[in-house]
């Protein structure tokens, strides 16, 4: 597993390096997204399903636990999750989230130990907010508050990275 942190400026570098990761998806592919409520899970997901070739609006799965996504609207099947909600694991094979790997890839708001750390095809990408103001909403107004990103590659992530 292949460690590393990169800083984001504002939202538009974060979207930026979400059009990155949806050029490097691959069928069988699990995305872990962590970090704090509102630290930006779901923004940047939007924008690697955007730049999957999705071009309608992008709502966040908190409340439904996984949205579908399919061709031709995407590149690949995606399943685009939040595990915040989520009873117990039982639910993950209910939803027959992780059964869409065959043929597509999931992205996984707070994936948190429910998504196995050691696979190939796993990354992770925990998103923290730079300053402590947790609390400054002004901040996301503006659009323009820096994150840090703490990443972590599978193999087979590592022999794709540039
Ligand atoms: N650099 C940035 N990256 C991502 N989001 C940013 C950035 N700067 C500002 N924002 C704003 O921060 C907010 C992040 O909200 P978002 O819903 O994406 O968070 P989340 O991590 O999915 O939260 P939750 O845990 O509730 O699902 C959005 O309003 C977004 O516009
Ligand atoms: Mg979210």
């Amino acid at each position: 597993m292949h460690q590393f942190t990169l800083n984001i400026a504002n939202i538009s570098e974060m979207q930026q390096f979400g059009v990155k990761i949806a050029s490097l998806i691959r069928v069988g592919d699990v995305i872990a997204l962590n970090g704090n409520l509102g630290a930006g899970k779901t923004t940047f997901a939007q924008s690697i399903i955007a730049a999957l070739g999705y071009q309608h609006d992008i709502s966040s799965p908190s409340y439904s636990i996984v949205h579908y996504y399919e061709p031709p609207e995407l590149r690949l099947p995606l399943a685009h999750a939040d595990f915040y909600r989520l009873n117990d694991a039982m639910e993950i094979e209910e939803l027959g989230i992780f059964d869409m790997l065959n043929d597509g890839a999931a992205i996984i708001e707070w994936a948190g130990d429910y998504v196995e750390h050691n696979m190939a095809q796993y990354i992770e990408i925990n998103i923290e907010k730079i300053d402590d103001s947790e609390n400054d909403l002004s901040q996301n107004d503006n659009d323009v508050s820096p994150r840090k990103l703490k990443i972590n590659l599978g193999s087979d992530w590592v022999n794709r990275w540039t």
